[in-house]
């Protein structure tokens, strides 16, 4: 197999062409789609003049006509590969272009380009999808004006969408109708979309601060109308909270979004046409649960956040991605922070990224937020671009206090609308608005990996002197000497008899410094308050200290932090007890569980923060603090402690339990959502338990369930205690929601992430053969593959390799059409350089297996970094 190409940051080169307008003729007939595309292209200012060769990118299509300037373009004077058109010896520096080319949407699987989901049609063009509608200079810096005639039938097809104003329709002969759109602004290709089909609209309106009109519609699978509610609000808040948090207003009168249910990821920002993964975007009471609420809302957030941050200001290349996407995460963070409980929010975000991100940044796929250099750019939508990115963003922020941030982004926008620019223009624009310094800073875009501040007090008199170090792991791409971090970081001093309280905004930028404090008394550090900076902290916390910090640091991160680390502690000991005796300890130590009674007696907090800080850390983070994880081992102990604690503190969950049944009505409050989740978890350690009484709570819960947070809830349950798949609850959910694709996704999630492991690949088995298993489709495959990958690390990482074996074939399947997915799935792998040689080897099998299946760029990318290590 040829090794594919790598695509470096260095190489970057402005396009010798400029595309000023596209015009295209969209007909949807039957077996094909037939595009008609009239390009206006321009030589670059420097090449005019000059004869040029004009490379464009096309893939999948077949081409039937070529004109320049009006006249067909002789057979000598342009070539056609796989993935390309060259036109020789141009010599004009002005000239229009007619394309005419055949795709088959019906055969796209790889949801790129034009493709079907389900009877609709619709498109995905970022970031480089474009080039499977028609051939054109296919890169984001690349800014044109385009009309779009659509053509279809008119009952299959009844809508037909674009980006931007509708200009005209009307209908032709044989039942056939067109549409055509117009979009005023100048956008990269990446922006353009495109849907057919017949769907139910929810409508509605905003009106702007300056006063205009904007019609709002959301279309979505005919019968979904009632699920459309809360996506409608959420839209209505994000574009109220852009205007007074930053000003910034919708420019377009009409903003649609459209929900299919086949999409490669969460959502797509397309200017003025949203398209949405279904979960994103349905909801009700009954089908959705809590979470899918929030996502809900934070994903049209987010998207509509791109209006500004990605499409009236874009990236100037791929390496710039995190220049949209960390400042849109930083955005839509924010967002929900002002709509829901900013404290709650911030403990959510910081649990994802160490998890998911820090985990990343510690395996094989470790890379920068701003990459320098891909082999596929699909691979680089990752935690560390989405969310350390914004992180950064919010480093920045912390530095230069609020108002200066928000000067900032007025300075960007006033540079930059319309542009496609770098990073470095967006930390410039920021520079320039609050006059500080932020050239070290820039470092953070070009360091990969997870640096640690090992961190060491001493009191001396009334002072307290505090060492910090920096330390960074090993990194593979050669950095500038020098390129040490800049980081804010905050610090709280507790006094450990008064409780009082100071808070300190340091600015770290040296590899070793030490800042000196005033003190009044013995105080207790509390440590990057509010995470604010995406580190590791090494202090040597006394259990006594955490256990103060649990109960009085004001900042509510902090104090999550506190108990995460009692639990942390706890658990490795039990841990080493196993290990050393080959049994589970039976006793719970007198400190910790008074710790526990305490915060469970703790009557002042909001009842989401509480439930987090009843929350065990999970299995995954325990595994990722380890060499060489024993997966059985932490599993059970981890069951074991929850057991422990569910048995020592029954009655108060017992008792909670029933007095928070008593809620009747359904809310989407931060109130509601906290009730709901301090219920669930208190059923979680009743169930642990293993008492009677914890089994007749799961059946009442489970029977009485009249939403789903409480009966997704419920099921996990009875999964995760060994229910077989004939179990009578297993069975009426499915036929209660075997109706619902949304609903039945997440019991085929819940199947394959929580069923114990010596029934899971057997039930892995039976699931996919299921006939409401649709296997082309990414949310199945991802439900079914990734739950169990991830989260079902004991059953994943069993010693005989089983595990590895079975999902490397399903990855060899999905890459056979979907190579995006194919290449997120084998992230499965990427706890290789972890694992004891045991593990390690068969994971190597597994992977080499893949490689020699000659697979796509995507998965190659991926499974080679995998194989380096
Ligand atoms: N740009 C989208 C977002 O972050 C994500 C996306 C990337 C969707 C690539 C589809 C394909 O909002
Ligand atoms: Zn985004």
């Amino acid at each position: 197999m040829q090794k594919p190409k790598t695509i470096y940051l260095q190489d970057y080169k402005p396009s010798n062409f400029e595309i000023t307008s596209v015009e295209l003729t969209v007909d949807i007939q039957n077996r094909f789609t037939l595009v008609s595309s009239r390009l206006s292209f321009k030589k670059r200012e420097e090449l005019r003049g000059k004869k040029l060769n004009l490379d464009l990118n096309g893939e999948s299509m077949e081409l039937i006509g070529l004109k320049l300037n009006e006249e067909n373009v002789p057979s000598d004077r342009f070539q056609v590969s796989a993935d390309r058109l060259t036109l020789f010896n141009l010599v004009e520096d002005e000239f229009i272009l007619e394309i005419q080319n055949k795709i088959d949407p019906s055969s796209n699987k790889a949801l790129e380009g034009l493709y079907q989901s389900g009877p609709q049609l619709c498109t995905q063009c970022e970031p480089e999808g474009f080039r499977k509608i028609t051939y054109f200079i296919d890169r984001p810096d690349v800014m044109s004006i385009y009309k779009t005639k659509m053509i279809a039938d008119k009952t299959q097809y009844p809508f037909l969408l674009s980006n931007g104003n509708r200009i005209g329709s009307g209908d032709l002969p044989d039942g056939r109708h067109w549409v055509e759109w117009e979009d005023p602004f100048r956008k990269p290709s990446y922006l353009f979309a495109m849907v057919a089909g017949d769907f139910d609209v929810a409508r509605d309106t905003f009106k702007t601060a300056s006063g205009r009109k904007v019609d709002l519609e959301i279309y979505v699978d005919k019968g979904n109308l009632f699920k459309t509610g809360h996506a409608m609000e959420s839209l209505k808040e994000s574009m109220k909270w852009d205007e007074e948090r930053f000003g910034l207003e919708y420019d377009l009168n009409i903003y649609m979004i459209v929900a299919v249910d086949s999409f490669n990821m969460g959502a797509m920002e397309n200017k003025g046409l949203n398209i949405f993964n279904s979960t994103y975007t349905l909801a009700d009471e009954k089908s959705a649960t809590d979470h899918d609420f929030q996502n809900i809302q934070a994903v049209i957030g987010h998207e509509y956040f791109h209006n500004w941050t990605g499409n009236r200001v874009t990236c100037r290349d791929w390496f710039q991605l995190t220049l949209k996407e960390g400042l849109t995460v930083f955005r839509d963070q924010e967002f929900s922070s002002d709509m829901l409980s900013r404290a709650v929010k911030r403990i959510e975000d910081v649990m994802m990224l160490k998890e998911a991100q820090f985990a990343e940044d510690s395996g094989p796929l470790s890379h920068p937020i701003r990459p320098s250099s891909y082999i596929e750019i699909n691979n680089f939508y990752t935690r560390t671009v989405y969310e350390k990115g914004a992180e950064v963003i919010r480093m920045i922020h912390t530095l230069i206090g609020s108002e200066n941030f928000r000067k900032g982004m007025d300075k960007y926008f006033e540079l930059y609308d319309g542009k496609a620019v770098t990073t470095e223009d967006f930390v410039n624009a920021m520079e320039l608005a609050s006059k500080k310094d932020l050239s070290q800073f820039k470092n953070w875009y070009n360091r990969p990996g997870t640096p640690t501040l090992v961190i060491r007090t001493k009191q001396e008199g009334d002072e307290l002197v505090m060492d910090v170090e920096q330390k960074y792991p090993p990194t593979t791409l050669s950095l500038s000497e020098g390129s040490i971090l800049h980081m804010p970081f905050v610090v709280g001093l507790l006094d450990k008899t008064t409780h009082q309280e100071t808070e300190h905004l340091l600015e770290i930028k040296k590899l070793k410094e030490t800042f000196r404090f005033k003190v009044t008394g013995e105080v207790i550090p509390s440590l990057n308050r509010g995470f604010s900076a995406p580190v590791y902290v090494d202090y040597p916390f006394q259990i006594s200290d955490l256990i103060t910090l649990m109960s009085f640091d004001s900042d509510p991160y902090s104090r999550y932090e506190a108990t995460q680390k009692i639990y942390d502690y706890v658990l490795k000991n039990e841990l080493n007890y196993l290990k050393a005796t080959g049994k589970l300890s039976e006793t719970l130590e007198s400190d910790f569980q008074e710790a526990f009674r305490i915060l469970l007696g703790n009557k002042d907090i909001d009842l989401s923060f509480k439930s987090y800080l009843l929350e065990l850390p999970s299995e995954n983070s325990l595994t990722q603090e380890m060499d060489r994880p024993d997966f059985e081992a932490i599993h059970l102990v981890h069951k074991n402690l929850q057991k422990k604690l569910g048995l020592q503190f029954q009655d108060w969950f017992l008792d909670q339990h029933e007095t928070l049944s008593e809620v009747s009505r359904f809310e989407l409050t931060p109130k509601a959502f906290g009730q709901r989740a301090l219920k669930n978890q208190c059923l979680t350690y009743l169930v642990a338990s293993g008492s009677e009484a914890g089994l007749r709570a799961l059946a009442h819960h489970y029977e009485s369930a009249t939403n789903m947070t409480e009966e997704i809830h419920g099921l996990k349950m009875y999964i995760a205690s060994g229910a077989p798949l004939e179990h009578p609850a297993i069975q009426k959910f499915y036929q209660k929601w075997k109706h619902d694709s949304l609903v039945m996704i997440k019991w085929f999630s819940s199947l394959a992430a929580f069923t114990p492991k010596s029934e899971a690949l057997t039930r892995l088995s039976v699931l996919e053969k299921d006939p409401l298993f649709l296997n082309q489709v990414p949310n199945y495959l991802r439900a079914l593959y990734l739950q169990f990958s991830k989260n079902n690390l004991h059953a994943f990482h069993d010693v005989s390799g089983a595990g590895y074996d079975f999902i490397s074939e399903r990855i060899k399947l999905i890459d056979g059409f979907n190579p995006q997915v194919a290449s997120k799935a084998a992230s499965s792998f990427s706890l290789i350089n972890k694992l004891d040689e045991k593990r390690r080897g068969h994971m190597r099998s597994s992977l080499e297996k893949l490689v020699r299946g000659n697979p796509s760029k995507d998965t190659f990318e991926v499974v080679s970094k995998f194989l380096a290590q």
